[in-house]
């Protein structure tokens, strides 16, 4: 087994209810480890490039306008198969479906605003932490 890295985002609903800290414990009790982490306001460019794969989706564009709404905190979480790992403690998408003691569970309040952000892939997770942070800010 190989140690894998993740790109997570503590997104606006979240920051704003001062859950940061919360849904940090949720991930370190599982296991993952926060190995980078920044609290930003994420610009209207950021969010639309972040979310390209989005672009014509009908709600891209409110998309775009949460996560630029409030600050946000980006991560990068390490563990043994962390972006499935990660993704099992996020829980699904819409929070009516995610299972019990996921964070979306716990904390999202509709499938819009919900809590948190996990890449799909590790070849999506490289390029999500490329977009964010510079080698040298993470620390495993
Ligand atoms: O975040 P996740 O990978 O679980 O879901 P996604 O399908 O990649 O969608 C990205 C984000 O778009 C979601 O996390 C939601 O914030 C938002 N979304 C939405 O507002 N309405 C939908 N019907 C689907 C997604
Ligand atoms: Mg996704």
């Amino acid at each position: 087994m190989t140690l894998e890295r993740t790109f997570s985002i503590i997104k606006p609903d979240a920051t704003k209810r001062n859950l940061t800290g919360a849904i940090n414990k949720v991930f370190e009790d599982n296991g993952l480890r926060i190995v980078a982490q920044r609290r930003i306001q994420m610009s209207e460019d950021q969010a639309k490039k972040f979310y390209e794969v989005h672009a014509e989706r009908p709600f891209y564009g409110e998309l775009v306008e949460f996560m630029t709404s409030e600050p946000v905190v980006v991560q990068v979480l390490e563990a043994e198969n962390a972006v499935a790992k990660h993704r099992e403690v996020m829980g699904a998408t819409n929070p009516e479906e995610a299972a019990d003691g996921t964070v979306r569970k716990l904390y999202a309040l509709s499938i819009g605003e919900n809590s948190v952000h996990g890449s799909d892939s590790l070849e999506n997770a490289n390029l999500e932490i490329a977009q964010f942070f510079k080698d040298e800010e993470i620390v495993g």
